[in-house]
């Protein structure tokens, strides 16, 4: 689908995008490069390849088709980021390309654990995308609020040093952090890791003055469970601010249900979702959702991962599979705005 120019030029607000899904091909061959990092690939071609990956982050779900699974050659691209610089390119790369898709406010998901355990200082990743969040406004115009993603694959205490390292770097209620984000995430992968093995780090981050949101992707192994607890049972049952996906609520009318009445949003990602479902089966389910009075907005999620379909392909994709009229678009932008964590001068700006 060609980009129309009205889906182009309308305002935009991305909450669902990993920054390290955004890494080029281009951008980490230079950086494989520049760190002495060797690729396991004889060209830049054989790179670009690698980004074609399946669907399910599990191998046996997938078939053995060689591919790598998508989690597989995240984590993969990640290796090449090693110094401050590296995430300060990443992070400026993105916030340039949003400034060229008339998006106005971005919400970037960031993985501390997935470069500490490499052995990148947590310091080195913070302060990287710290200068971005700062020059990315400056220079693009394109504010941004950030969102500490733990790793639900890994242990839970593995998350809660990831979290204590980096609080430092978030804007906490005491108003002393250095403002680069104001929420945390649940990410990775899902199998058989509900979000409950959380529990203890999320009452923290709220404890903290902090924003919660996780995923709870689609057609994931209990999906419809892992939903009922972030609405209802998370945080001593006060229950998530959003939800990232979540198109299995659906399955169950307890999960519409508590969405609208707990006016929990979810950030939906038209196309990682149409790599797996005919159009005629998805963009019915999402009409649908629109149709039951779920509050939801449209966003990208790991782009470069997923064909570079960014958040105005997928607006594209609404637009044209959901018979979603210009008003109704512009009300999805409106959606994004009032389920972001923007300061009210910002959201002004945007509306
Ligand atoms: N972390 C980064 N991208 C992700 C995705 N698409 N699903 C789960 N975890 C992720
Ligand atoms: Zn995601």
């Amino acid at each position: 689908l060609e980009i129309s120019p009205f889906i182009a030029s309308l305002p935009k607000v991305e909450l669902h995008i990993h920054i390290e899904g955004t890494l080029t091909p281009a951008l980490r061959w230079k950086l494989a490069h520049r760190n002495n990092i060797p690729l396991p690939y004889a060209t830049y071609e054989e790179l670009v390849d690698s980004y074609n990956v399946t669907y399910n982050h599990r191998r046996e779900v997938n078939g053995d088709n060689g591919a790598p699974t998508f989690l597989e050659a995240y984590f993969a691209g990640c290796q090449v980021l090693c110094t401050e610089d590296d995430f300060y390119e990443l992070a400026m790369a993105y916030l340039e390309k949003a400034r060229e898709m008339n998006v106005r406010y971005v919400e970037p998901f960031f993985d501390t654990q997935a470069h500490t355990r490499r052995g990148v200082p947590a310091e080195t990743v913070l302060n990287g995308y710290l200068r971005a969040q700062r020059d990315g406004a400056e220079r693009f115009g394109v504010p941004s609020n950030w969102i500490f993603c733990f790793l639900r694959d890994e242990p839970l205490e593995d998350g809660l040093k990831a979290y204590r390292a980096a609080l430092p770097w978030a804007r906490t209620k005491d108003g002393r952090g250095k403002g680069l984000f104001h929420a945390v995430g649940l990410a990775s992968n899902e199998y058989n890791r509900p979000p409950g093995l959380f529990e203890e780090a999320f009452l923290l981050s709220k404890e903290d003055g902090l924003h919660l949101t996780m995923h709870c992707d689609v057609d994931q192994k209990d999906a419809a469970e892992h939903m009922h607890e972030a609405i209802f049972d998370i945080c001593a049952g006060t229950g998530t601010d959003r939800i990232d996906h979540g198109l299995n609520a659906l399955d169950r009318m307890d999960l519409i249900q508590g969405l609208k009445s707990r006016g929990i949003g979810l950030t939906l990602c038209p196309h990682a979702y149409h790599r797996r479902q005919a159009t005629e089966v998805l963009f019915p389910k999402i009409r649908r959702l629109w149709d039951e009075g779920v509050k939801f907005c449209i966003n990208s999620d790991d782009p470069t991962y997923m064909h570079n379909v960014w958040i105005d392909g997928n607006m594209m994709k609404v637009h044209e599979y959901c018979q979603f009229t210009k008003r109704d678009m512009a009300k999805l932008v409106q959606n994004a705005v009032e389920m972001s964590w923007a300061d009210e001068d910002i959201k002004k700006e945007i509306l």
